[in-house]
């Protein structure tokens, strides 16, 4: 199944709207996509999803929502400008650019034995033509643009590369407007971006992406066992969402490894169709951003304690996600095919069936309207049926082909209700709602459709 699945669903996202190549007609440009029609409710699902949990239901945690831009200070501050850097090297040869730890970690992955350490990137030839590589250089991968009409060092701004610091540089403002006390969480949804050496694997890793991320804020010393608690978030949200379990895993980072601002990161990690790759990550970031932005700024974004009088700085849980590595991971692992087909309508058996099991509550379409007949009543009927769930769901109306080939086409883009308009409808008031993962019927009156739709695709 593994096999070639990147390629059936890079095809299927094409073919059925998920995700175009960016700007397509001019032959795109440096790994960008664009989102189509059931692309952008898919991903507005799984953005709702994860704000739902993360802020709606948790009287611990707040929403913001961060201009890209900000203040240059803030990078220096955070130390992007002088650290958020890449190893970069060119091949002589063919003038390809590789990240040189991406080079040695696929060198020693051919090597069982040999350690990072025990190799330089100068016993190393480009893996494409064999040619031979430059020496390191540091590359920022902060996209720099200007402000205002005059582009000189004074105009010089960037766009954000992570959303995390624009949550630091409200933590009074969100402290004094919305009366919190430690613990509490700042969360965001939003753009980032990266000038990525290697941007690659789909919408895995590309330059412009969205992050949601969340700054829990804690008194120093319990910053471990919030640490746990948000780190088994991470892998229970993913799990109630209908990921396989058997997928994901957590991946420690060496203590050598850490971000200059890091104590302790955990990956939660899916296993691609490439190899097990970070999907989320869990960062104990200390004090080290809010102590970083009082000096730079010279506000005092300390915390005083009401009840102790104490006064200090917060420690904080970072668990930062990637929204587009999400819809990712949710194609990937909803994608079935079923050999012959499971639908036994002669003109569509035998025909390999494909399926995207999503949970519901992120599945684009939530039902499909399907009548029997292109002719009144039938069609009056759905179309009624259609408009009255149109306004609590995405839900399609589709009269064409026969009803077994109508299944499939929704099958294959994950709507989980088939809503069936019969000869018996117009006399008892009935429909059959067909369940795409049993292929179950079962006949509903029309008045307790929405009410049967909307349990079935809460979360
Ligand atoms: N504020 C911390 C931070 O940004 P990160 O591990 O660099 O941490 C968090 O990013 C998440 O954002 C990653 O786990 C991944 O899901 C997503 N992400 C990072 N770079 C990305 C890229 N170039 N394309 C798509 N998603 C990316």
């Amino acid at each position: 199944m593994t096999e070639g699945l990147m390629d059936k669903i890079v095809s299927l996202a094409k073919r059925r709207g998920f995700l175009f190549p960016g700007s397509e007609i001019y032959g795109g440009v440096g790994s960008t996509y664009d989102y189509g029609p059931l692309g952008v409710l898919l991903k507005n699902n799984v953005r709702r999803a994860w704000w739902e949990a993360i802020v709606q239901r948790r009287a611990d945690v707040v929403g913001l929502d961060a201009a890209i831009i900000m203040n240059p200070k803030t990078w220096e501050a955070s130390g992007h400008l002088q650290g958020f850097t890449d190893p970069l090297v060119d091949c002589k040869g063919c003038k390809k650019r590789f990240r040189a730890d991406h080079l040695v970690e696929a060198h020693i992955a051919g090597m069982p034995g040999l350690k990072e350490d025990q190799i330089s990137i100068k016993d190393l030839k480009c893996p494409e033509c064999g040619g031979e590589l430059t020496d390191i250089r540091e590359f920022n991968l902060m996209f720099k643009t200007s402000i205002g009409p005059l582009e000189d060092a004074a105009s010089t701004v960037y766009l954000r590369p992570e959303t995390a610091q624009g949550i630091f540089v409200n933590f009074g403002n969100v402290l004094q407007t919305s009366r919190r006390k430690l613990p509490f969480g700042i969360a965001q949804v939003g753009k980032s971006f990266r000038n990525e050496i290697t941007p690659g694997n789909f919408i895995f890793r590309t330059r412009e992406f969205e992050q949601m991320e969340m700054e829990f804020f804690v008194k120093p010393g319990t910053d471990e066992e919030w640490f746990e608690t948000w780190k088994q978030f991470m892998l229970d949200w993913f799990v109630e969402l209908g990921v396989k379990s058997d997928k994901l895993r957590f991946y420690e980072h060496p203590k050598e490894k850490l971000s200059h601002y890091s104590k302790r990161t955990v990956d939660l990690e899916y296993e691609y169709p490439w190899g097990w790759g970070e999907l989320w990550g869990c960062a104990n970031r200390t004090d080290f951003d809010l102590k970083q932005h009082s000096k730079f700024s010279g506000q005092d974004l300390s915390y005083r304690d009401q009840e102790t009088n104490e006064k200090y700085f917060p420690y904080v849980i970072e668990p930062a996600l990637g929204l587009d590595r999400s819809v990712l991971t949710f194609l990937l692992d909803a994608y079935e095919e079923i050999d012959g087909g499971r639908t036994t309508t002669t003109e569509s058996a035998k025909e390999t069936e494909t399926v995207l099991r999503f949970h519901p509550a992120i599945a684009p379409i939530k039902a499909a309207v399907l009548p029997l007949s292109k002719k009144a009543p039938l069609t009056e009927l759905a179309e009624g049926i259609r408009k009255t769930l149109s306004k609590r769901f995405m839900v399609q109306y589709d009269e064409t082909g026969s009803v077994g080939r109508r299944y499939r086409r929704q099958d294959e883009i994950g709507t989980p209700y088939c809503i069936t308009v019969d000869f018996d409808t117009p006399e008892d008031g009935k429909v059959t709602v067909r369940d795409r993962d049993t292929m179950a019927q079962e006949r509903v009156a029309i008045d307790e459709l929405s009410d049967l739709i909307g349990e079935r695709c809460a979360l």
